[in-house]
């Protein structure tokens, strides 16, 4: 796990082991916390370090565990609880879908979902085919992979960008059945903007700003990267990929025809897409759960106890009181119960516990409504009966960009040798999702296949055997994509203190908000807090 303090643990666990040999519980959880091994007062949330709190917190202090009530079975209501269970707290989650995860949704043959307009959609996917609707990919750097990693959830490359896959921009002068690949586009933007870089440097146009050293290593630079020639032009080259590769014998490959002029190619707008690669949320490697991104929560609770995991079981209102909490929510069947704990956490959308009958009072209520709810965002999944994007376009993974309304194209990163497959036919938000979502499943798939099929020609359409759309904003108990805080308000920073016995967690407490990464940190500085109050 992450620990920034690993380094001189080792030395406070001496002073530890010095002082508990001669002292009480007692003295020994308070020397633990002098040497910052046990939560204490001081611990604020907000700090950036994470100490986990320990079942011997509990057993050193002679304090009992308390009890909380987990609102929200998403990644941070589920982490939340996983690592108050492991302190020995005792939780409940209660969660108001029929399944946890929250917006880390899988779809597999036979789910059910029903929208906000009461749309119902049943997959028909085969078995073994899956599609993530919401959440897709993990970066290496992300605290979410140190929870695969301490769940045993076994995990796989998600093939994020693809030098095969292609891009195709209509509005710029792609035509049907004419995507440039992302190889070949690269080749000739970097081909042309290293040509004209050289050209300036030639031409003494940057030499107030380099010295004549400087100039030649940037030269040597852009030969290099622009793949150009002696005398410093672009003419294509190999980089650019083959229509025939070479193979063996006097058989030396056919080029691609072009490239066009640099002119041609920086109004394609191609170079736009490249940025991408590089983003520190995105970049490749990235990762992804061996059989759906939801796997790690049927781990997480496994791990809770599925006791202790109520679903179908919607809070209407969280109430602070003197000693505790009171939490009320409607089961399925039967009347509203009522439920009393020491603390509550909550990680639900922030937008939606407004409607709640809560006392948390009208600071709260307005920092809560910094959250606006229902950004949208929509995927819709297509099962082929053959992998015809592997065999006929040679592309294994990675996503095709465009820049028609279905926006991303996402092919699958797994299932590799399988008969057939699943892409994910678009993945859009703000005003192309809204497009999307406003037309009934069918009408989704009909769009979404009339635009591919410009780019991978009809067996887009002929061998397309199923679908089933998401749209985020009309996902009942979600209503929105995500939401992200204003870093600097004050009310944000009121939410990170909680009111009375209430904390809250949520992607949307992080700057990291649209990747679990900040759910589960939002989760773990929730529990620190919660802890060091127990504790104190
Ligand atoms: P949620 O997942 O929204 O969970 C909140 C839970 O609270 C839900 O289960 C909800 O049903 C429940 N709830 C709501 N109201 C109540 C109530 N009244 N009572 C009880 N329960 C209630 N993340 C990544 O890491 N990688 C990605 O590639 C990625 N891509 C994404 C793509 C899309 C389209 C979307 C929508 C999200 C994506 N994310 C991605 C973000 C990731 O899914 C979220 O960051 C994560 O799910 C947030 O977890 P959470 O627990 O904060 O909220
Ligand atoms: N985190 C989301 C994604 O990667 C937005 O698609």
């Amino acid at each position: 796990m992450v620990n920034e303090e690993a380094v001189s643990s080792v030395s406070r666990r001496k002073v530890l082991q010095a002082v508990g040999a001669s002292t009480s519980a007692g003295v020994m959880f308070a020397a633990m916390g002098s040497v910052g091994l046990a939560p204490t007062a001081s611990a604020q949330p907000g700090r950036e370090s994470w100490n986990p709190p320990g079942r011997s917190d509990f057993n050193l202090s002679g304090r009992s565990a308390k009890k909380v009530v987990v609102v929200g079975g998403g990644p941070a209501g589920l982490a939340t609880a996983y690592e108050l269970r492991k302190a020995g707290y005792r939780v409940t989650v209660l969660e108001a879908r029929h399944r946890v995860g929250g917006r880390t949704l899988t779809i597999r043959g036979g789910d059910s979902e029903t929208d906000v307009d009461g749309v119902k959609q049943t997959a028909r996917f085969d078995r073994g085919i899956y599609m993530n609707a919401g959440a897709g990919r993990i970066a290496q750097w992300m605290v979410t992979m140190d929870y695969l990693r301490e769940l045993g959830v076994p995990y796989e490359v998600f093939t994020n960008a693809n030098a095969d896959a292609y891009l195709y921009n209509e509005k710029s002068g792609a035509t049907p059945g004419n995507p440039i690949r992302y190889r070949t586009a690269k080749a000739d933007v970097f081909g042309y903007t290293s040509e004209l870089l050289n050209y300036a440097t030639d031409q003494g146009a940057l030499d107030a700003k380099l010295t004549a050293e400087d100039k030649e290593n940037l030269r040597g630079f852009l030969k290099s990267f622009g793949a150009l020639q002696a005398d410093g032009s672009y003419t294509g080259g190999d980089n650019r990929g083959f229509s025939t590769y070479p193979r063996a014998w006097n058989e030396h490959g056919t080029h691609l025809p072009g490239p066009g002029s640099a002119s041609e190619v920086l109004a394609s707008k191609v170079g736009l897409y490249f940025s991408f690669e590089n983003n520190w949320e995105q970049a490749m490697l990235m990762f992804q759960p061996v059989g759906g991104m939801d796997t790690t929560y049927q781990y997480l609770v496994n791990a809770i106890g599925k006791q202790n995991v109520l679903l179908e079981s919607p809070v209407t209102g969280v109430q602070n009181t003197p000693n505790g909490v009171k939490v009320t929510y409607q089961p399925k069947y039967g009347r509203a119960k009522m439920i009393e704990a020491d603390f509550a956490v909550v990680a639900a959308p922030a937008g939606l516990m407004r409607k709640w009958d809560t006392n948390w009072g009208t600071e709260i209520d307005s920092a809560l409504g910094e959250f606006a709810i229902g950004a949208p965002a929509g995927k819709i999944g297509l099962q082929y009966k053959s992998r015809w994007w592997e065999d006929d376009h040679r592309i294994f993974g990675g996503i095709t960009e465009t820049d028609m309304d279905l926006a991303h194209i996402w092919h699958p990163s797994y299932g590799y040798g399988a008969r057939k497959g699943l892409m994910v036919g678009y993945y859009n938000t703000g005003t192309n999702a809204r497009t999307y979502a406003d037309l009934s499943p069918r009408q989704r798939e009909a769009r979404a296949v009339a635009q591919g099929e410009k780019i991978f020609g009809s067996r887009y359409r002929t061998e397309l055997e199923t679908s089933f759309s998401i749209a985020w904003h009309k996902v009942p108990h979600i209503e929105g994509a995500w939401a992200y805080p204003n870093p600097e308000s004050a009310g944000f920073k009121k939410l990170q203190t909680g009111i009375g016995n209430t904390y809250f967690a949520g992607d949307w407490m992080s700057e990291v908000s649209a990747w679990q990464h900040g759910a589960f940190w939002s989760a773990r500085y929730a529990v620190q807090a919660l802890h060091a109050r127990v504790m104190k």
